[in-house]
């Protein structure tokens, strides 16, 4: 059996990379198709190393026409042409927020949560949209839910350092113009940052709500417990870093049950898609760089929290475009291929 997919947001950072993994991975493909915004007609994007691809514009496209459509161009698109691909009968895969705390959407990160697939679409009234977490939150949940099934995580602080791709295609144009500008001192131009991303840190990511958190801080609360567990308390700091690609995060958890370091190394180990990198010693942890354009959650800086009574700490880095998104996107797509969804 093979398939018809959309990518919607193919011009785009992560669209693009929907497109290198659903190369990469073999999906079953019959057709691809490359939607962008009316600006985009006339622009070509590749399918692996000899295909390009056409790029149409999503206004007029004919959904009935795919078995798939991945969206990721942002939440407005998602929310004005995902119900519209869903109900035309294509499985939707959305990496926008729009839809991802709606009770009848599944949220998925198939190695943590993939029973919670098939019983979401059934009630969903034929809306066919499955939602693809935030790239933060898709890193952390899988770091968390092998020590939550050992230890029963109570409360989770976590601090971002997220790359600056996360904001798509612009914002990397961005720090890579203000830097080259810092160097011959030119003037620098702002225009996705509201401030300086070039040799700076931002604490701002997304916009600001009434209790003083950012709306990038609440996805990752509330995603958090929808994905793996209500009564896990969670409060997030996120930051803005300049790096291109790989999202970093150190995690404090506190558990219900006694921690054992060994234990949690062992557990950590054995998960599907987790790997460890941790040596104590100069270069035996892990950095974005490295884990840009890799697959992995890596894992580093392991160690028992003496300051409450059953706490880790950890740093831990994935490839934000991949595992936070187009990876994980193209898994869901093959669960749900495998589940016989499609
Ligand atoms: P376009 O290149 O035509 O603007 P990124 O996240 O890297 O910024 O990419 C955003 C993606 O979403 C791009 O592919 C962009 O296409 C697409 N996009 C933005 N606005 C729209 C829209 N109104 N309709 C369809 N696609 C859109």
């Amino acid at each position: 059996m093979t398939y018809k997919i959309a990518v919607v947001g193919a011009t785009g950072a992560v669209g693009r990379e929907m497109l290198q993994t659903l190369y990469e991975r073999k999906f079953p493909i019959d057709k691809v198709y490359a939607l962008a915004s009316s600006k985009s007609p006339g622009r070509q994007v590749s399918f692996g190393d000899e295909l390009t691809i056409d790029v149409e514009p999503i206004e007029k496209f004919d959904f009935t026409k795919v078995d798939f459509a991945f969206f990721s161009a942002g939440g407005s698109v998602s929310e004005k042409y995902a119900p519209i691909a869903g109900k035309s009968g294509a499985l939707v895969i959305d990496n926008s927020s729009a839809f991802r705390m709606k009770d009848n959407v599944p949220l998925i990160v198939p190695e943590v949560n993939h029973y919670d697939l098939k019983g979401c679409l059934v009630d969903n009234g034929g809306m066919n949209i499955i939602a693809n977490p935030n790239c933060s939150t898709a890193q952390l949940v899988m770091a968390l839910s092998p020590l939550h099934r050992e230890f029963i995580i109570k409360r989770v602080v976590v601090a971002t350092y997220q790359a600056v791709s996360g904001a798509g295609k612009e914002a990397m144009d961005e720090l890579f113009n203000q830097t080259k500008k810092v160097y011959v001192n030119d003037p620098l131009e702002k225009s996705v940052f509201t401030k300086e991303i070039s040799f700076n840190v931002i604490p701002h990511i997304d916009v600001f709500l009434d209790d003083g958190f950012t709306k990038e801080e609440v996805k990752m609360r509330d995603e958090t417990k929808k994905i793996l567990d209500e009564n896990i308390d969670v409060v997030a700091h996120c930051v803005r870093v300049p790096v291109f690609v790989g999202h970093s995060e150190a995690v404090f958890i506190e558990c219900e049950n006694p921690m054992d370091e060994e234990l949690a190394r062992d557990v950590l180990s054995e998960t599907e898609g987790v790997i460890i990198i941790d040596h104590r010693a100069d270069e035996g942890y892990i950095t974005p760089k490295e884990a840009a354009g890799e697959d992995g959650v890596y894992l580093s800086r392991i160690r028992v929290d003496e300051s409450v009574p059953s706490g880790l700490v950890f740093w831990c880095v994935a490839d934000n475009l991949r595992k936070g998104a187009a990876l994980n996107a193209v898994q869901i797509a093959e669960l749900a291929v495998n589940q016989g969804i499609r």
